[in-house]
């Protein structure tokens, strides 16, 4: 498990989410103006993960249960040395007695669904928490709940050999500074290192999937890119282990120039004893599916799109990006 966290954060690389449910990827199309039927999602997947070139800068790729249930569609994927990932969790539901905080749902029967995930040939897993910023919350009961179901999904993914990805997402919806950002981001990173070692999960046997430590959507007062980077970089130093083989940061909401130039401002930066990486979702495959919009006459320009996209955060790896090489 350990040289598959480490292959997953090679020098260069990163990991793609490609996990959406069938509900939020159905949204994004229609966002963008996707006409949407049954097969729309598969017809996305197989687009993208057919693009030539892709396995030097995307180690893994995470899927949903229906995708990864496609023998042609992980084919794809494991024929390039790509390791194959799979999202566990069922979402979030609203958490009762706690308006405006939501809890993840999935542990039942995980270890059953692990057996059969590692099976069909995942290596890894993933599982997301959401944690809100508004008045008075987030509570300390919302973070308890989350944290020990990201530590037992921890714990059930390790048992299974399965490496997991452990995502306590804090998210950018809201008016908060990007000071009341860095609290809360550095509360649950506590909170989730404490409850890992409870539960006696390996800490170099898994990822860190963290947000950027960011101000609100809303919020009048937006931080620069240098204070993202730099308050980032500040909370993983006060809370995450060093035994942990890497960080892989989610993109968010933000832009996939904002996300790639977070990422790349980090290693600049570097003085920390992981890898920093990315698992974007919105920030990688965004792009190329404006670009696809449910085409086949556009099926080859997509590919160009992600693959771009994956190059540059690639570049960000080493510190090496610049937003000169925007077009
Ligand atoms: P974004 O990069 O779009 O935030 O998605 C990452 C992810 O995997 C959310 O679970």
């Amino acid at each position: 498990m350990e040289e598959i966290a480490k292959a997953l954060v090679a020098p260069g690389k990163g990991i793609w989410a490609a996990d959406a449910s069938p509900k939020t990827i159905m949204k994004r199309f229609q966002e963008v103006g996707i006409q949407t039927g049954e097969n729309t999602n598969k017809r996305f997947r197989e687009t993208l993960f057919a693009t030539d070139g892709l396995e030097n800068y995307i180690s893994g790729v995470i899927l949903n249960d229906e995708i990864i249930r496609e023998e042609r569609l992980r084919n794809l994927l494991t024929n390039k040395g790509i390791l194959i990932g799979i999202k566990v969790d069922k979402g979030t539901v609203d958490l009762e007695n706690f308006p405006g905080e939501k809890i993840t749902e999935g542990l039942d029967g995980l270890r059953e669904r692990l057996a059969e995930y590692k099976g069909i040939g995942a290596k890894f897993t993933k599982w997301r928490a959401v944690i809100t910023i508004g008045e008075n919350i987030p509570t300390h009961v919302c973070i308890g709940l989350n944290v020990e179901a990201l530590a037992r999904f921890a714990a059930l993914s390790q048992e299974a050999g399965l490496v997991p990805v452990v995502e306590p997402e804090v998210l950018m919806d809201g008016k908060h500074t990007i000071d009341e950002g860095e609290k809360v981001t550095f509360k649950v990173l506590s909170n989730v290192f404490t409850e890992l070692a409870e539960h006696k999960v390996n800490l170099s046997q898994m990822l860190l999937k963290p947000n950027f430590v960011h101000h609100g959507k809303d919020c009048l007062k937006r931080a620069s890119d240098e204070k993202i980077a730099q308050r980032t970089l500040k909370v993983l130093k006060e809370t995450v282990s060093p035994q942990v083989p890497g960080i892989v940061f989610l993109s968010g909401g933000d832009s996939a120039i904002e996300a790639t130039k977070h990422v790349d401002r980090m290693n600049e930066i570097g003085g920390v004893p992981w890898p920093i990486a990315f698992s974007f979702e919105r920030a990688l495959e965004g792009p190329a599916m404006i670009v696809w919009g449910g085409k086949d006459e556009n099926i080859e320009a997509a590919r160009q799109v992600l693959l771009d996209r994956a190059k540059k955060n690639s570049l960000a790896r080493s510190g090496s990006y610049s937003e000169s090489m925007e077009g």
